[in-house]
């Protein structure tokens, strides 16, 4: 029950070194940094642990098959060798997720339709009847991954997305997702021993990540459920074991975080899911003007937020950028400033300070920024371009 096997931990653009010394600190083994993947060496127990306390992966897939394809015909045939009856009962669902980076496959849909197919067919032959296809809440969801010939067939031990952390209420405001928010975090620097002010929080997404990161908290306390959860080999005794040994390592950090944002909407909102992650003790959200603000809090403050961008939010976008760099300069003294935005020519050129870091990342299909600024007291001032 104890054997080691490879994993593939997926994650966003830009943030696959960050999962890499996520992975190393939990205690993963042969760690490699693919594109938007990392893969790694864990056992069971260690898979329920990736699931629950990873903060920059996706999904985490456990690869069972690979080979080579060259047509759907030639998948639906390979795909029948594999022995589903070990993975799953004929009176269970499942659901297929195939993606396709080849000349041979160009519709992922009619080769998720073809997987479908060829597992249905297993059971059919074998118990003359059939598993049902569930695509919103299976008891095994199976990844298709064909790269050019070479085809992985995994089974997705996170179920939905590690991003449904289960702290957030519905929101019509332009939400963050949580990943991407934690990935932004761990790119500040942030670890809990300085301040940490989001200054346009809207719904609280990365004050939430900020402060689960400040006290060690596990990014996926708050979460339902986890694929592996429904699996035939589910050992829900190590499953409350790893939990319980995560929850042990909970630390109290003493940093002040705080939110501000215009919108009494988002304030609520904030508010809400910061009550629902129990986080209430270390984050303080009020409704403000960023732009009438001055930093409220002595020593080391990382400043981290998202503006609107012009793409999702009605602002006019040379002004209000400019306002932010006005402000950061005027109010924020002794900070190191970051923001993400995907508006770089009419946006990023405004903010009128020079940027010490730029990461390239992406929010959604959004291609963004991720932009540090240093804020210094007094001579260091040099550091404007104006
Ligand atoms: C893109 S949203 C931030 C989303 C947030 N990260 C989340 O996860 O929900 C931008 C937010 O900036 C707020 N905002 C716009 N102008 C502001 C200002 N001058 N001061 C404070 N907040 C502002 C908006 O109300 C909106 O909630």
């Amino acid at each position: 029950m104890n054997e080691n096997f490879k994993m593939l931990a997926k994650t966003l653009f830009g943030f696959e070194e960050l999962l890499a010394k996520e992975l190393r600190a939990l205690g993963a083994t042969n760690v490699q940094i693919g594109v938007r993947n990392v893969s790694f060496v864990g056992d069971n127990g260690f898979m329920y642990k990736a699931n629950m306390a990873l903060r920059t992966a996706v999904r985490v897939l456990k690869p069972i098959k690979s080979f080579n394809v060259t047509s759907e015909d030639d998948l639906y045939r390979q795909l029948q060798y594999i022995k589903w009856d070990e993975y799953l009962d004929v009176d269970g669902t499942f659901a297929i997720d195939a993606v396709a980076n080849s000349d041979n496959f160009t519709h992922s849909h009619y080769l998720a339709l073809k997987s479908k197919d060829a597992i249905a067919d297993y059971f059919r032959k074998k118990y003359d009847k059939r598993p049902n296809v569930d695509v919103k809440h299976p008891d095994l969801q199976v990844n298709i991954h064909i790269q050019k010939e070479y085809c992985t067939v995994s089974l997705d031990s996170s179920g939905d997305s590690l991003h449904k952390r289960g702290y957030r209420s519905a929101t019509n405001i332009a939400p963050i997702n949580e990943v991407l928010a934690a990935g932004l975090v761990l790119h500040s620097g942030y670890d809990g021993t300085q301040n940490f002010i989001d200054p346009m929080c809207g719904s609280g997404t990365i004050l939430i990540e900020a402060a689960m990161i400040a006290n060690n908290i596990p990014a996926n306390i708050n979460r339902r459920e986890f694929g592996f959860e429904k699996w035939n080999d589910f050992d829900e005794d190590l499953f409350d074991v790893i939990r319980n040994s995560l929850l042990k390592k909970v630390k109290e950090s003493d940093s002040v975080l705080i939110g501000y944002d215009k919108a009494p909407s988002a304030v609520r909102k904030a508010i809400e899911n910061i009550k629902n992650a129990h986080l209430e003790d270390f984050i303080k959200v009020s409704q403000e003007n960023f732009f009438t603000t001055e930093k409220e809090v002595e020593g080391k403050t990382i400043v981290l937020f998202n503006p609107p961008y012009g793409e999702r939010l009605e602002i006019d976008v040379p002004i209000f950028y400019k306002e932010i760099g006005n402000t950061l300069k005027r109010g924020y003294p002794n900070t190191n400033a970051w923001l993400i935005t995907s508006d770089f020519s009419g946006g990023l050129k405004s903010v009128g300070l020079r940027t010490s870091r730029k990461i390239k990342l992406y929010n959604g299909k959004l291609e963004c920024r991720l932009v540090k600024y240093e804020m210094y007291e007094g001579s260091k001032k040099a550091k404007y371009n104006n």
